[in-house]
């Protein structure tokens, strides 16, 4: 077969050059440059020009039908998909290697089949043997998936098209699929663009569900996964530490449901197992009468999540102080903890700061503040958080706390773990919250919280005093 040309187009400037070179020649940016196709891929066939058509107009009332969907059974991650796949649909997977993409999605796409529905899984990085072991190991070796181990895009977009009724198509992963009519490597940023507009120009066409899995690193530098984000309907991510066994599935973009919804999964010796109650799973290894340790009312999307944040301080006398987050943004902890030395008098300066989210989760609501700063000021005086309390509010720069969204919801979740008190941004108006059974402790002003705690040691939290 001919080999279509390619060429190489700056992602920054647009500019083509017929080779591909590290630097733009035009504007001058480095590794900007991807090989595209000037014509006739498999699909991207360019029809002969026609006269121009009027296109229809209407108005923006009108009967719409919500999309109808392919539950996949696995309630943790339909809640993030906003109710299971959409048919003619694209979601990305994107994640760290050996995080646990594949394994969902061998789950999946093995309810999906077991419930009758058509599934293709498609791996081009796992032998048929590979697949069929973990399929063993998850129980699931008689779910009627059909399967193939293939990386050439043309021959699966023709077994694809030939595939009547199909409901799931999973490709693991976009990384390893190759189109022949480009030079470039299978997981180069031009390969992965191809080919991805190829199977979700199927998946419109035949109208099925394809799910590409996307390898990521932490800083994103495998660039692949994220030029396709603005191409597909849908991107999850699926985080966690390896060295833990939670997994958190986040929804970062979704055409067809919410976004900032999360799935909690827990990775067992036999597959992922759905973790309904996460407040109970980032609590449960929680030490009570620690200094440093606080429990925030967090939500995710929809859903309120009770989860630790612990806080260590060590005095660094001599040099420039370490601060370390794991879980949070280091940018708000350095606003707050310039709040609480300006305008609550703690003395940080001299000390090594370790914040944590304890569990693995990622926490990114300015709600957190309050139970940050709770955990930063109970290292510092040393003494343990009341043990019975959740903490949410937001700070301001002058000290202020500020009110949150959905302060109920997290009330009820608190309540429901048996937390007996929760500190809280003063209401705006008259009229209290109503949260049966639950003592407020109202707090208006940081300073508020901090008077909360006697400073024995002047010097403890700032050693460095003579
Ligand atoms: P995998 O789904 O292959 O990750 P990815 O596709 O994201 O690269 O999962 C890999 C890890 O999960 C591997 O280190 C082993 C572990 N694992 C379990 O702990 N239990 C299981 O039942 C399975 C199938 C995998
Ligand atoms: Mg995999």
């Amino acid at each position: 077969m001919a080999r279509a040309a390619t060429r190489y187009v700056c992602q920054a400037c647009g500019a083509v050059s017929p080779k591909w070179a590290g630097k733009c020649e035009t504007c001058g940016a480095w590794n900007t440059l991807v090989e595209e196709q000037v014509e006739a891929g498999p699909g991207l066939a360019k029809a002969k020009p026609v006269a121009a058509r009027k296109i229809a107009l209407v108005s923006l009332a009108g009967s719409a039908e919500p999309p109808p969907r392919a539950a996949t059974g696995i309630a943790e991650l339909d809640r993030v998909l906003g109710g299971g796949l959409v048919p003619g649909s694209a979601v990305l997977l994107g994640g760290d290697p050996g995080i646990g993409k594949s394994t969902l999605l061998l789950q999946a796409a093995a309810a999906l089949a077991r419930g009758g529905r058509r599934v293709l899984y498609i791996s081009g990085e796992e032998a048929i043997e590979q697949v069929r072991l973990r399929a063993r190991r998850l129980g699931l070796a008689d779910a009627p998936l059909e399967l193939a181990a293939a990386i050439n895009l043309r021959d699966i977009v023709a077994t694809l098209e030939a595939a009547a009724d199909t409901t799931l198509v999973v490709i693991d992963s976009i990384q390893t699929m190759w189109l022949d009519s480009l030079d470039s490597a299978p997981g180069s940023v031009g390969q992965v663009r191809a080919c991805s507009f190829e199977l979700i120009r199927a998946a419109k066409t035949r109208n099925f569900s394809v799910v590409l899995v996307g390898h990521v690193t932490k800083d994103g530098a495998i660039a692949g996964p994220r030029v396709l984000e603005h191409m597909v309907d849908a991107v999850l991510y699926f985080e966690g530490d390896r060295g833990h066994q939670f997994r958190i599935l986040r929804g970062v973009k979704n055409r067809f449901g919410a976004t900032d919804e999360i799935g909690v999964f827990a990775m067992t010796g036999r597959g992922l197992d759905e973790v309904a109650n996460p407040s109970a799973l980032f609590l449960a290894e929680r030490r009570g009468n620690v200094s440093g340790s606080a429990v925030f009312a967090g939500l995710e999307g929809s859903r309120p999540v009770l989860v630790e944040i612990q806080a260590l301080l060590s005095p660094n006398p001599g040099g420039s102080p370490r601060r370390s987050v794991i879980g949070w943004d280091s940018g708000r902890l350095a606003m707050l903890m310039a709040v609480l030395e300006t305008r609550c008098g703690l003395r940080l300066g001299a000390t090594d700061v370790y914040l944590n989210v304890a569990g693995g989760l990622r926490v990114s609501e300015p709600a957190a503040d309050l139970a940050v700063a709770a955990a930063l000021v109970s290292a510092a005086s040393d003494q343990p958080t009341d043990p019975g309390m959740v903490y949410f509010g937001e700070v301001g720069l002058s000290g202020e706390v500020r009110q949150v969204a959905q302060a109920d919801l997290r009330l009820k979740e608190a309540q429901k773990l048996g937390f007996a008190r929760a500190s809280l941004p003063r209401p705006p108006a008259r009229g209290r919250r109503s949260a049966e059974g639950l003592e407020l402790a109202e707090v208006g002003h940081l300073s508020d919280l901090v008077a909360r705690f006697t400073f024995h040691d002047r010097g403890a939290a700032g050693a460095a005093e003579p």
